[in-house]
């Protein structure tokens, strides 16, 4: 008989739809194989202060699958390699708190760990299973920017979320004949601006692929003007730019971030395009909607496969690595190969070529 585990598993970064759901097939696929699983609380946070440790039995999750958020907490803050700390002048400092997570996890005799995290969140899992922590890493994301797998979970989700939103931006932009600029989620990958601005039948999409110039813009806006099409719709992924400039960032936030903020594109292109071409303008950021509520039902099921997979992983001692989608099947990579890849939109790849075939202006 194989041994009975103890395992235990958290959430890391932002969230994306799909987190509880991994959480529920991994409790059920331990449960199964009559293993006991806990919960950290807050990325890694539980691991550092071990109350934030939870039970998590089939009761616990039955039925969360369908549910946004993650019931563990999470955070893009929680670095235990570069944790914000007060010091003694109380003043805020970055300290290396790894070990204390070691000698946690050990006292409590975990056998492993399952992470399920973005390129932050994962690299620091590698990290850790470096130091000798058995762990499992699963890869969410709504950026989908993830190396290693066909895609991430959250982003079908978001993708589908956006394209809702342009569908309905057009009646509004008609009515008035306005240009909507749209702004969408993804950090520097604009597979979220791609997607939802083909399926929404957007006139232009901006990508940080992609730098665009702001005269191809507006000709695109003027000439759709002349032939009778009188508002339009823009999509702009967060991180797009202008050739030879740079993203609009609001900063690295809070202490311990790892990432700066962007924003603010959508607004700039607004106010430019209106002035450029006497055309009323608006913008709108979708934002944090990109992340919430229920997964769709291909988020869901990719979720419950790549929990379920990662139990597995366990059962084969199989760590430092990562569950992956190679469709139709699910892979396990090794952690440190997926996380040197980073996963870009090529601009000579079929999706971007579907919408310069449809007459979408990329700006360049
Ligand atoms: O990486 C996921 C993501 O949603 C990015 O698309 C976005 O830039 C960032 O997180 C926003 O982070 P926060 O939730 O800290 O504002």
């Amino acid at each position: 008989m194989s041994k009975r585990m103890k395992i235990c598993i958290n959430t890391g970064g932002g969230d994306a739809p799909g987190l509880n759901a991994v959480i529920e097939a991994v409790t059920m696929a331990a449960y199964n194989r009559q293993w006991e699983v806990y919960g950290i609380k807050c990325g890694y946070t539980g691991l550092l202060n071990t109350d934030e440790i939870i039970t998590l039995t089939p009761e616990k999750v039955n039925g969360i699958a369908s549910v946004g958020g993650t019931i563990l907490g999470t955070t893009n803050k929680g670095n235990p390699f570069m944790m914000p700390v007060c010091n003694a002048a109380g003043e805020s400092e970055l300290r290396d708190l790894s070990d204390r997570v070691m000698d946690n996890f050990r006292r409590l005799r975990f056998d492993a760990l399952v992470a399920v995290g973005g390129d932050g969140s994962l690299d620091i899992a590698h990290r850790f299973a470096e130091k000798g922590m058995p762990v499992i890493g699963v890869p969410k994301t709504i950026d989908n920017d993830m190396g290693g797998t066909v895609i991430t979970f959250g982003f079908d989700t978001a993708v589908s979320i956006a394209t809702e939103a342009i569908d309905r931006l057009h009646s509004t932009a008609k009515s008035h004949d306005r240009v909507m600029v749209v702004e969408v989620m993804g950090r520097n990958a604009g597979f979220i601006a791609l997607n939802s601005g083909i399926s929404g039948n957007a006139d232009v999409i901006l990508i940080p692929e992609i730098p665009f110039e702001i005269d191809k813009i507006c000709d695109k806006i003027m000439d759709n003007e002349l032939h009778g099409h009188k508002y339009a719709i823009v999509v702009v992924a967060e991180g797009a730019l202008p050739k030879g400039g740079d993203v609009i960032s609001k900063g690295t936030g809070e202490a311990g971030r790892q990432h700066v903020v962007l924003g603010g594109i959508a607004d700039y292109l607004s106010k430019e395009i209106s002035r450029r071409t006497g055309k009323d303008s608006r913008s709108m950021v979708l934002g944090h909607l990109l992340r919430g509520g229920s997964p769709t039902t291909f988020d869901r099921l990719l979720s419950l496969r790549f929990g379920a997979a990662a139990v597995r992983a366990i059962e084969m001692g199989k760590f430092d690595h990562m569950v992956a989608l190679h469709s139709p099947e699910i892979a396990m990579i090794p952690l440190g190969e997926a996380l040197g890849i980073q996963k870009r939109v090529r601009p000579d790849g079929d999706v971007v070529l579907t919408g310069r075939d449809m007459g979408i202006c990329f700006g360049d």
